[in-house]
């Protein structure tokens, strides 16, 4: 479902990223595991066309991707949970799931709202649907963050260290939605430095250390 082949990426003169190339199939959890610095969040980033790339290419569901201009395109198949969330703070929890496939995919609200309930239902969060981001727990913006993201029903979705701020249960609800997400037939590429989590969660580990695949 995703292919990195020969990625790479450089700021200034320091060369980020050196050659990664890895596969995700459907139903597959894919665990980037690293140092600080290693160069994790620069592949999610590229990934989701929020970072130019040197070269290489990213091939989503068949789709092939060789530079950000061209990722507009395939915008809806790949989702991202951010580090912090980035939910929208003026706006309710289910305006901040059906602002985007509302406003960029042109789906009917009617629809769009329909469909973020059941979602919010799998998330465990029906109740918070009028709620907004301030008044939420950290596992409880996370799972917003989640839920906006499936709204896309992206192929891939990709989480940067989505345990990093949530207590246990917290971690264990998010393990659980990821698992249902999995089955569902996505392809999952998390970073995570929780090697814990890692190892109830993915299908493969990839080691990266200074901006290259080791193990
Ligand atoms: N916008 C940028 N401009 C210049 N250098 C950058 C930029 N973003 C990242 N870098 C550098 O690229 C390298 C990889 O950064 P990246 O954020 O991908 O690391 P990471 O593996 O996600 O680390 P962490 O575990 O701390 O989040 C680092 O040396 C970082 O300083
Ligand atoms: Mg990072």
């Amino acid at each position: 479902m995703l292919k990195v082949r020969r990625l790479n990426k450089s700021f200034g003169d320091t060369k980020v990223l050196k050659d990664i190339s890895f596969e995700i199939e459907s139903g597959e959890v894919c665990v980037l595991l690293g140092k600080s610095g290693a160069g994790k969040t620069t592949i999610l980033r590229c990934i989701n066309g929020l970072e130019e790339f040197d070269n290489g290419e990213i091939i989503v569901d068949n789709c092939i991707i060789k530079d950000k201009n061209h990722i507009a395109k395939y915008r809806d198949k790949i989702g991202m949970v951010f580090q912090n969330f980035n939910l929208f703070p003026h706006m309710s929890v289910l305006e901040n799931i059906v602002a985007a496939p509302v406003n960029v995919l042109k789906i009917p609200r009617e629809e769009a709202i329909k469909k973020a309930k059941d979602i919010l239902k799998i998330v465990d969060l029906e109740d918070k649907i009028d709620a907004y981001p301030f008044e939420l727990s950290g596992g409880q913006k996370q799972r917003v963050a989640i839920a906006r993201a499936c709204a896309l029903t992206p192929k891939v979705l990709c989480f940067d260290e989505p345990t990093s701020a949530l207590d246990v249960e917290s971690i264990e609800k998010v393990s659980s939605i990821i698992k249902d997400l999995r089955s569902n037939g996505m392809a999952i590429l998390i970073i995570t430095h929780d090697i814990g989590f890692a190892n109830t969660i993915s299908d493969k580990i990839i080691n990266i250390n200074e901006g290259i695949i080791t193990e």
